[in-house]
């Protein structure tokens, strides 16, 4: 099956640069958030990062023109009804995404793809969640979409062939590296990432090394382009915490529980760069 028009639920990091990605690639997107605000900001947002590339002559103007014209905001779930392919990327959350998938298995077409973002979620427990599991896939972008290579294709148990195929065929057609992955949490890249970027924060807790010797011991010493507490804030700490619980409760891995630290500075509403503060401060001075 070849996709045509995607339909992208959730507005937050992941969303829109997934939108810019296959817009890029000629696919017709339609965004959907919660609010009509939210929607058009991301809109917004999609122009300013398009005429920025055109600034810098890294894209044609007559190209940035097309590429946003492709792109439209919604903030109802309906609207994604002649979707050939939905792409849920809303909170890490697996009752809300459980909720989401019976919603839109209601609304689509149905030979249209129904597929997640997450990146640890039990992929089959979304696909019982409708009533079409062959057709449940993960394609996991990383972030930021755009810049990323890499697309990871998870397969349940429960996913037929040929809906795997179409998940691989877009993700190669979107311009990247596809590996396909079973549905274990945390998939490859994850799994390995997770445990490194949850020992950076015991070190710092510790009082091993500060935040800014962690960070420049890593980018040094493994030619790694950003440290492991920037890279929390850049993926969200509120994600990684859920990234983390996830891990935890699959593989009861001591690596995979979550520190105390990184538990209290999602309370506290330090969740990174999205929230402006994290490891580092982002507050625009
Ligand atoms: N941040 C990363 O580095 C990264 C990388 C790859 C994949 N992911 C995955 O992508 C997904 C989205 O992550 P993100 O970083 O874009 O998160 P984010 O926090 O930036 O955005 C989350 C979105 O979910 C929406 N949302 C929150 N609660 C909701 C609800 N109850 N119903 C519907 N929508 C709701 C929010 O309004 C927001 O638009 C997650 O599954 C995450 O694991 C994240």
């Amino acid at each position: 099956m070849s996709i045509t028009k995607l339909g992208i639920v959730g507005s937050g990091i992941m969303g829109s640069g997934i939108a810019e990605v296959a817009a890029k690639a000629g696919v017709e997107v339609l965004l959907r958030s919660r609010q009509q605000s939210t929607a058009d900001a991301m809109l917004t947002g999609l122009e300013k990062s398009l005429a920025k590339q055109v600034e810098r002559g890294k894209l044609d103007e007559q190209v940035a023109k097309e590429v946003s014209a492709r792109v439209s905001a919604t903030d109802d779930l309906h609207a994604l009804h002649d979707c050939d392919l939905v792409l849920e990327s809303v909170v890490e959350d697996l009752a809300v995404k459980r909720e989401l998938f019976t919603r839109l298995d209601d609304i689509l077409k149905p030979e249209a793809i129904l597929a997640s973002n997450t990146s640890t979620l039990p992929l089959v427990e979304l696909a019982m969640a409708t009533e079409r599991p062959d057709m449940v896939v993960g394609i996991h972008f990383f972030n930021p979409a755009p810049m990323m290579s890499l697309v990871e294709v998870i397969a349940p148990l429960t996913a037929s062939e040929a809906s795997v195929a179409a998940a691989k065929e877009f993700a190669s057609a979107c311009g990247k590296d596809v590996v396909e992955v079973k549905d274990r949490a945390g998939f490859v890249v994850n799994a390995l990432l997770f445990p490194y970027l949850n020992n950076a924060v015991r070190m710092l807790e510790a009082g091993t090394a500060t935040r800014d010797d962690i960070d420049t011991a890593m980018k040094g010493g493994c030619n790694f382009p950003m440290g492991p507490l920037a890279l929390l804030d850049l993926v969200g700490l509120d994600t990684s915490l859920s990234i983390l619980d996830a891990l935890y409760e699959e593989f009861r891995d001591p690596n995979y529980a979550a520190l105390p630290l990184l538990r209290r500075m999602v309370a506290a509403g330090h969740l990174g760069r999205k929230s402006g503060a994290g490891f580092y401060d982002y507050q625009k001075k």
